[in-house]
């Protein structure tokens, strides 16, 4: 890029918009993955939107297209691997090529010390919030030959103890080493795929730690923010990351919890 005369500011690409792509978000019924693909959509993007609900997906789906977005509904279940497969196949017919994954949709059915987990719930966390995002990200590859973006959502609770949360967090702390494998694996073939670990945000699936004075302070007392999050405060990170503007980053995890884990 040539000098900039003296007192002017260079030419900056404005490359943070998802103009022409189509991005694909798990959980996009409610809480944070509604956050992001309303945000993908505001971005230029095309959204299909997946969780196991059809009437919630009908619902942003309808919001998305009245702002004079476009948005495909489909209802199907992460841990379900043949459910994945065939969103994907439905997706695929429809928009192409999707360009971008959201994996956002997970389950936490366990509170309590990590010694008390039953089998059940144990198998549960680990066949939502592992095995789904690694089938959806088989089923992403198969069809991105000319590359994409894949932003995996984990959580600070996989970058440090967990307490009454412990298996929910081996499953984010799995969450961000699979991201940097795929990384290196999926690299080579255009594909980046990067992570976001967010704070506590107020969602349906937070709201017991957002009302709990004592619960909510575990994760706002340290922060220099000093609250909890809202869930539009995690698209943008989204956005950023399935764009263009983020073409050399992979391997990553950007963290949004109001500098809780920087102190
Ligand atoms: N909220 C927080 O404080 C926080 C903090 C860190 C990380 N996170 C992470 O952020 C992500 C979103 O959480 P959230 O707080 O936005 O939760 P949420 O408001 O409860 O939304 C969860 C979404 O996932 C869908 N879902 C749940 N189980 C599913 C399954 N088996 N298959 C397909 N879809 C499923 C739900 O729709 P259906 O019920 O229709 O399936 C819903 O759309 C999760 O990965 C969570 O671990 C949240």
């Amino acid at each position: 890029m040539p000098a900039a005369p003296p007192g002017t500011l260079p030419a900056m690409p404005s490359d943070i918009n998802l103009k022409d792509k189509v991005v694909l978000v798990t959980g996009a019924s409610r809480g944070i993955g509604e956050a992001i693909a309303r945000a993908c959509s505001k971005a230029g993007a095309a959204v299909v939107l997946a969780s196991r609900r059809q009437d919630g997906l009908d619902e942003v789906a309808a919001s998305i297209k009245g702002e004079g977005g476009t948005a495909l509904p489909i209802a199907a279940h992460m841990g379900h691997p043949d459910e994945v497969d065939a969103l994907f196949e439905r997706a695929v017919a429809e928009f192409g090529t999707i360009h971008g994954l959201v994996n956002n949709a997970a389950t936490n059915p366990y509170f309590g010390p990590m010694l008390g987990i039953s089998d059940s719930a144990f198998d549960k966390t680990i066949e939502v919030n592992l095995k789904g995002y690694l089938s959806t990200i088989r089923a992403f590859a198969r069809q991105a030959e000319a590359g994409g973006s894949i932003v995996n959502i984990a959580s600070v609770l996989g970058m440090r103890a967990a307490p009454l949360q412990g298996v929910y967090g081996i499953t984010k702390a799995g969450v961000i080493s699979l991201t940097q494998t795929l990384a290196a694996e999926l690299g080579p073939g255009g594909v980046r795929v990067n992570a976001i670990a967010p704070g506590l945000v107020e969602t349906r699936f937070a709201q017991t730690l957002v009302d709990d004075d004592e619960l909510r302070a575990m994760f706002t007392s340290r922060a220099p923010l000093q609250r909890h999050a809202q869930p539009d405060e995690i698209a943008g990170g989204a956005v950023y990351l399935l764009s263009d503007a983020s073409s050399y980053v992979t391997g990553h995890t950007l963290v949004a919890d109001g500098g809780m884990t920087a102190t």
